[in-house]
């Protein structure tokens, strides 16, 4: 077994997920801002700490997924982020690609941007302890969208992404989120998520990328937030592994889901009906952001009163998303 199938295997096995901490300053601050407190590198700093000194939280989490400013900040007790989750036996990742831009040619679409000197930052988390990375490309739905152009330029710089991380040792989480804005039905985002993974594992190939050392992290296949018809629960999970089963070949050793903006308890709901399907060859689990911190952000506002009830509420989620595992 390789190293990097080793790690990969870690990230996504023993029934716990990954959670994604790594909000760029901007949306941390505007998250912030939106619960009353003041955005500054300290309280994005205390915040961050509130969430990886949750109690427990290595009973159902394997990574968290920190942001470059996180990374070089410590703990009160004087340890990086780094550390002191390696001392949790949680592991380590850094978000890499430096957000989503305007692709010249398509005014409605976004290039995720990151390649240029992405080698040398690689080598230089992995040497801070980073295990794994994350790179997100976003997906729109729209009218005549996406365009070939969009899907094209977006899993091309995943699939770059992902052989610079493994050739620094470092398993890539390959996040091709096609995203739940908009009316669409569940048909189409299963057309779009079915096209974008098929022409995502192409390229995975072209690059040479080796797939037992990745971790895939999509959408579900949800229909979007104001389409007047909802699909069920049971539709939604059925729609997603469908989808995953005509796509992913059985050599990627896990799929871990982005909750996209779904209410917390139906991302749950949404990945225990899918392990009720039939036997799957990949273990199907969770890297939520909002899902697993929006109701503790909420709960905190600040407030250092609140704080062991923040945590409650962030080792409740990850426990109820262990539990649906
Ligand atoms: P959400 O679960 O909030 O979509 O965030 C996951 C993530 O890492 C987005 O890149």
């Amino acid at each position: 077994m390789s190293a990097l199938n080793k790690t990969a295997r870690m990230m996504v096995s023993n029934r716990r997920g990954i959670l994604a901490a790594d909000e760029s300053i901007g949306t941390m601050s505007s998250r912030l801002e939106k619960v009353g407190v003041e955005p500054t590198a300290e309280s994005r700093r205390v915040y961050r700490e509130l969430i990886v000194t949750t109690p427990r939280l290595s009973a159902s989490i394997s990574g968290i997924i920190l942001a470059d400013e996180t990374f070089r900040q410590k703990l009160s007790d004087g340890r990086t982020f780094p550390e002191y989750l390696a001392d949790l036996g949680i592991l380590a990742g850094i978000k890499v690609d430096t957000g989503a831009k305007p692709l010249a040619g398509a005014p409605d679409e976004k290039i995720a941007e990151g390649l240029d000197g992405l080698r040398e930052r690689v080598a230089e988390y992995a040497r801070l302890g980073a295990t794994f990375a994350k790179w997100r490309a976003v997906i729109t739905i729209g009218d005549k969208l996406p365009s070939e152009r969009a899907v094209r330029a977006n899993v091309h710089a995943l699939a770059r992404y992902a052989g610079l991380c493994q050739e620094g040792g470092v398993v890539p989480i390959v996040e091709p989120e096609v995203l739940m804005d908009g009316t669409h039905s569940l048909a189409q985002c299963q057309q779009v998520t079915t096209s974008v993974l098929a022409s995502l594992f192409e390229e995975l190939d072209l690059m040479q990328v080796q797939l037992d050392g990745i971790v895939l992290k999509p959408n579900m296949v949800v229909a979007g937030a104001g389409c007047p018809e909802q699909p069920s629960v049971t539709d939604v999970a059925r729609a997603t592994v469908d989808t995953l089963r005509k796509t992913v070949p059985a050599s990627v050793p896990g799929i871990a889901f982005l909750s996209g903006g779904q209410d917390p308890e139906t991302a749950t709901m949404h990945l225990a009906a899918m392990q009720n399907l039939d036997p799957l060859p990949w273990e199907l689990t969770y890297s939520f952001g909002r899902a697993l911190v929006g109701p503790a952000l909420e709960t905190w506002r600040g407030d250092t009163d609140k704080w062991v009830a923040a945590q409650q509420v962030l080792s409740e989620r990850a426990v109820a998303n262990a539990s649906a595992r």
